[in-house]
């Protein structure tokens, strides 16, 4: 299904969509607990974590484990550590707005060298190994093509966690706005990742994202020929979030230029 040679790939693989289906039960949500301003956690994003913590440790044990709802503290990230998003997209989930992912990712090293990001409600699997291409269920996916913003889609974020930063988020809506075809606002980032990294979206900017948000999602944007940074260029962080400008690689420098402004 994922065209991925490498077992330990593929074992995740087949745990992340085995969880897939605690998401798209319509009443699988139950509690929802407030984290901070507008962030939640729900019984789906702990079930999901468990579930898949309890499959990678069989698959390997000697893995650490990154998770959205848990302490990472103690992670040592030269060695090899799995990333979790168990579920990205929340607030849709609680919504039954149908458009949350899983997001698994597995670096090594302090580079990632394995992603996964399932949508359990279309049944799209997105998967790269480093050096191995990008798939989806098992097709080889590439950004598009496009070279001029006039002719692009792009996605924002508007990062909900962090109301002080709506004034700059939206301004930064507007000027991409004012020079593209339109703009998309779809609540999960790792499958916004994914629709640059196959072609769907020529770019995707958000101001505050953290590294299971993004892990998975940066690898298969460069294994289908596109650039994941932060806005001005610099690789991203698995220690520590921060902001993020995904592209076809092609629309990078126009985004970037106008980012600054
Ligand atoms: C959120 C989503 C959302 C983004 C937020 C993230 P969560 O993840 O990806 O699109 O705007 O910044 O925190 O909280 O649903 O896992
Ligand atoms: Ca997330
Ligand atoms: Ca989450």
């Amino acid at each position: 299904m994922t065209a991925l040679t490498d077992p330990l790939a593929e074992g995740a693989v087949q745990a992340v969509l085995a969880a897939g289906k605690l998401l798209t039960d319509p009443t699988a949500v139950q509690s929802i607990r407030s984290k901070g301003e507008t962030d939640y956690v729900t019984n789906v994003d702990v079930a999901v974590q468990a579930f898949l913590r309890e499959r990678l440790a069989a698959l390997a044990p000697d893995v650490q484990f990154m998770a959205e709802e848990r302490d990472n503290s103690a992670l040592d990230l030269t060695r090899p550590c799995w990333i979790l998003d168990p579920v990205d997209g929340t607030t849709n989930l609680i919504h039954q707005f149908q458009h949350s992912a899983i997001s698994l990712a597995l670096a090594e090293g302090g580079q990632i060298i394995f992603g996964v990001v399932y949508n359990p409600y279309t049944e799209e699997c997105f998967a790269a190994c480093r050096g191995g291409g990008a798939f989806r269920n098992g097709v080889s996916i590439q950004v598009s093509a496009v070279s001029r913003l006039a002719d692009s889609l792009l996605s924002t974020g508007t990062v909900p966690g962090r109301r002080d930063l709506a004034d700059t988020a939206f301004r930064q809506m507007r000027a991409l706005y004012d020079r593209c075809q339109d703009v998309r606002r779809t609540g999960c980032a790792s499958l916004e990742l994914c629709d640059v990294a196959c072609g769907r979206l020529e770019g995707y900017v958000e101001l505050v994202l953290q590294p299971w948000d993004y892990a998975a999602g940066m690898l298969i944007v460069a294994e289908a020929g596109g650039q994941v940074t932060a806005l001005g260029g610099a690789p991203l962080s698995l220690a520590a979030g921060g902001p993020l400008l995904a592209s076809n690689g092609r629309l990078r420098g126009a985004l970037q230029t106008i980012l600054k402004e």
